[in-house]
């Protein structure tokens, strides 16, 4: 993934154009943020739910664009794993990460608006749109950012289509472009808060 056209990034720096207050939890970024962003780098999971914990209670509009990873090593090694006493086999267990989505949904202030995203490798129109549906009923969130992945579309370009729902199903925008352009719609469709 080349930072820069990460859809994330694209939203925050689309979002701080219009004068907002943004900050950018991240991992990996390999650009320099403009100035107007506040930029929080994160390593994991674990540590992207901290950075939440503490910038999530102040905001009023929370964008969770990062494809989290849905499970994280039970233990890491403290020193390096020499093959030599480790043989032939190397089981890596893994174990479930929190839905850091769920959880901001769940704690929401009044009149904070939750965005999630879903990237879905599903080839079917109705079919992506129907585990949209589902996803966003899981999570709690007020719209729900759809789009497909694959080797040539959504990760490693500069493009994107996406789809946006809300609580109810209802498909309230569509948008195909740069990220940036993407970006802008998305922000388009956000309900006015406060
Ligand atoms: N997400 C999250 N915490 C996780 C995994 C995902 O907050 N541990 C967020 C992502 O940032 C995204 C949304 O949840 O906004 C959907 O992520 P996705 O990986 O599509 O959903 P999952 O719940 O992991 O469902 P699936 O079984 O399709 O992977």
């Amino acid at each position: 993934n080349r930072s820069s056209g990460r859809q994330g990034v694209a939203l925050a720096l689309a979002a701080a154009r219009r004068g907002a207050e943004v900050t950018l939890i991240v991992a990996n970024l390999e650009i320099e943020a403009p100035g107007a962003l506040s930029v929080i780098p994160v390593g994991s999971t674990l540590e992207l739910q901290e950075a939440l914990e503490a910038a999530a209670p102040e905001a009023d509009v929370i964008i969770m664009a990062a494809a989290v990873a849905d499970y994280r090593p039970e233990s890491v090694a403290e020193t390096k794993i020499k093959k030599e006493s480790q043989g032939d086999v190397l089981d890596l267990r893994l174990v479930k990460n929190p839905d850091l989505l769920r959880g901001l949904a769940d704690r929401r202030r009044p009149g904070q608006v939750i965005v999630g995203f879903a990237a879905e490798t599903e080839p079917d129109d109705a079919a992506l749109l129907e585990l949209g549906r589902a996803k966003i009923t899981r999570k709690g969130a007020d719209l729900l950012v759809v789009n497909r992945v694959g080797w040539t579309e959504g990760f490693a370009t500069e493009r994107n289509t996406v789809i946006v729902i809300d609580r109810s199903g209802v498909i309230v925008g569509e948008a195909a472009g740069t990220k940036s352009s993407v970006a802008d719609r998305i922000l388009d469709l956000l309900p006015r808060s406060s």
